[in-house]
């Protein structure tokens, strides 16, 4: 190829890549595996390596590269960042919808938009011709704080807008958001490493913008919800559903549950019916944006102290409530830390009955200043176990008594150790019952071996009477050794054992991640096993681990030190010896290339988890609800309404064996 061709080559495979990071972060429906999308990525890497001449700003490569700051630059905002006001009731809606029609001096219904509230980091987005160039947080409204390079990293942010007619200079608003799944993801690593954890995933994504490495930000998950249009220049919109659609349609990801209503009824409506639904998103919105939908109305109306009078916040009730502490007792987990966690007065909080609150580590504590005694604020953010907010110290009545770290492990009485500058203290105990049945439960979870049936109370129970040691014990369970137990039946014991037996062909990621090594999580074990099996993971240099993009010093000594224990050794010949056969489901394939599938009902020969991670590893996606662009659904016994809704949209529809003909063909 000669010069010439090269750029050309490079500008398609730009485009091709832009095309699919669309399809993937702003449509949520990619066409292509990600191995295949890693290959596309690779050869433009490639080719301006060869041609750094060629490289520009808004080339995908370019995401990640910003060196570390000692300090975030200013950006004033062309148009001043509005905060909005609130509404907790119908009245207050209804009277601001008097408010608008007054000014406006019209008896006639409005039209408004509604849309989620998302609870991130607001930010404002510069793009030139079409161009990513200045990406900034609200700061005062007026001025903000330069966090481009590490908005860069985003990959839900286009940096290169699609269409023709761009506008010379426009600057998109919207809201940086952390999912929950990926905020308690993130949270269970920190606290791995002695990290204080995030409060709830909007700090997360805030701390995570306004990081000064755009390198941390780069590993941290995160998206961004387009919303709004501030300064623009070359095109006139008409109203917000109108430039909600142009940002669509340029690339950005817009959220779809958005209304357009007739009267500031529907607009309640909307309000009622996701104050229930919320629960059911995977990201946390604290309540509802009411909004003017015509942009000439919304001039005519105009701002007044920062929030504009053409929209209006309506709040839900936060999850929040005071309860009191009776007791502050410590956890022990899997590798050694230990938790101190309050035992509180049983409360109802977003609808769940709650009497335990983590307080995280010692000097959490001390900061928040908590005392058994205490009456106290919790909250629940996402799925996590709830946390101590802050200490109401009006309450107090001068009996409350401030709590101690143990400097011994409460379960086995080894000395507790906490390293410099690490927040946790861990259990220095190498056989602490309480380790080792948070290993095995661990190692039997769900996103691990997923053994079924097994309940906590199994694990406590076999390991205090010394049935089991590690988690490969598991596998050489004998019915008679279950049957010793009170409340084990025939049935129940067969179940267990059949679940143990069925996660033998546990695909590798699992079972890395299943062995519990300190910082390996679920994405460093997927890129571990797409590198080495077992023994040559055991056997890899700590230079070599390093090597690996994603594994930093740290993984890297963890990994090497796990397996020189002399425990992971004996582990290692047990599950040798208990004959898994791990590698015979793996070599990736792209047989199913782009495929969607949708699972419903129940299988006979996989978990749910098992048939996706089969389905995933041969390059297709499972989704979780059908449309037409689904291409099977998998229909087990018993299956849902999903069943009748591809019958409906004409979606093929196959039974467990054509599945797996289909998967192993
Ligand atoms: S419109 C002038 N739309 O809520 C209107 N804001 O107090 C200003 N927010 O921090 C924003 N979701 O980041 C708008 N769909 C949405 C929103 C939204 C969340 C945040 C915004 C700001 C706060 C407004």
């Amino acid at each position: 190829m000669n010069k010439e061709e090269t750029k050309k080559q490079i500008e398609k495979l730009r485009e091709e890549i832009r095309h699919h990071d669309r399809r993937y972060y702003a449509d949520d429906n990619p066409e292509i595996s990600d191995a295949q999308y890693d290959k596309l990525m690779r050869r433009l890497q490639g080719l301006e390596a060869q041609y750094p001449c060629f490289v520009t700003p808004d080339s995908p490569t370019q995401r990640v590269g910003g060196k570390p700051l000692e300090k975030f630059g200013e950006v004033r905002h062309r148009t001043t960042m509005l905060s909005l006001a609130n509404a907790f009731s119908a009245e207050e809606l209804t009277a601001f919808d008097a408010r608008v029609k007054k000014i406006l001096e019209t008896e006639k219904d409005i039209e408004y938009i509604t849309e989620l509230k998302f609870d991130g980091l607001a930010i404002s987005l510069t793009y030139e011709k079409g161009v990513f160039r200045v990406g900034s947080t609200r700061g005062d409204g007026v001025t903000g704080e330069d966090v481009t390079n590490n908005l860069r990293t985003v990959r839900a942010i286009p940096l290169k807008l699609q269409g023709k007619g761009l506008p010379a200079v426009m600057d998109v608003r919207g809201e940086v958001v952390m999912f929950e799944s990926d905020f308690e993801k993130l949270n269970k690593e920190r606290e791995e490493a002695g990290e204080p954890a995030f409060a709830n995933p909007r700090n997360a994504a805030a701390g995570s913008v306004r990081q000064l490495d755009p390198a941390v930000t780069a590993r941290r998950k995160l998206t961004f919800f387009a919303y709004g249009i501030g300064f623009c220049e070359g095109i006139d919109f008409s109203s917000q559903h109108e430039a909600l659609q142009f940002l669509k349609d340029t690339g950005f990801r817009v959220n779809p549950n958005t209304a357009r209503c007739r009267n500031i009824g529907e607009a309640l409506e909307f309000c009622r019916r996701w104050e229930k639904k919320r629960e059911s998103l995977a990201y946390e919105i604290d309540g509802i944006v009411i909004k003017v939908d015509s942009i000439e109305q919304q001039r005519a109306l105009g701002e007044v102290s920062k929030s504009p009078r053409w929209a209006i916040a309506f709040k839900y009730p936060a999850e929040q409530e005071t309860t009191k502490i009776k007791d502050i007792i410590v956890q022990v987990g899997r590798t050694g830390a230990l938790t101190p966690v309050a035992i509180m007065e049983p409360v109802e909080v977003g609808g769940v009955v709650v009497e335990r609150a983590t307080l995280h580590n010692e000097d959490e504590i001390r900061k928040k200043d908590v005392r058994v005694g205490d009456t106290v604020v919790i909250q629940r953010a996402g799925e996590v176990i709830p946390e101590v907010v802050k200490v109401i110290k009006e309450k107090r009545t001068g009996k409350e008594r401030p709590f101690e770290m143990p400097g011994k492990c409460p379960v086995c009485g080894s000395d507790a150790f906490r390293p410099e500058g690490e927040a946790v203290a861990r259990c220095t105990g190498i056989a602490c019952p309480a380790q080792i049945k948070e290993r095995i439960k661990h190692f039997a979870s769900r996103n691990a071996m997923n053994i079924d049936g097994i309940g906590d109370a199994h694990i406590d129970e076999w390991v205090d009477n010394g049935l089991i040691k590690d988690p490969a014990d598991l596998f050489f369970l004998k019915k008679e050794d279950l049957l010793k137990f009170e409340r084990m039946g025939e049935k129940l014991a067969s179940n267990i054992l059949e679940a143990i037996r069925r996660s033998k062909a546990a695909v590798l990621p699992r079972l890395i991640y299943a062995m519990g090594i300190r910082h390996v999580g679920e994405h460093i074990a997927e890129v571990l096993a797409s590198r080495y099996n077992l023994e040559g993971l055991k056997n890899a240099a700590e230079e070599e681990l390093q090597n690996i993009r994603e594994i930093g010093p740290q993984i890297a000594e963890s990994i090497k030190i796990f397996f020189r224990q002399k425990e992971t050794d004996e582990f290692l010949k047990k599950l040798e010896k208990a004959k898994l056969n791990i590698e015979h489901v793996r070599p990736a394939s792209d047989k199913l290339q782009g495929k969607q599938f949708v699972l419903t009902g129940a299988l006979s020969g996989f978990s749910r988890d098992e048939a996706a991670a089969l389905i995933k590893q041969a390059g297709g996606r499972v989704t979780s609800s059908v449309s037409k662009n689904t291409d099977y659904v998998v229909a087990g016994t018993d299956p849902g309404s999903k069943l009748d809704k591809a019958k409906k949209l004409g979606v093929a529809v196959i039974s467990e064996q054509e599945f797996i003909k289909l998967v192993k063909k």
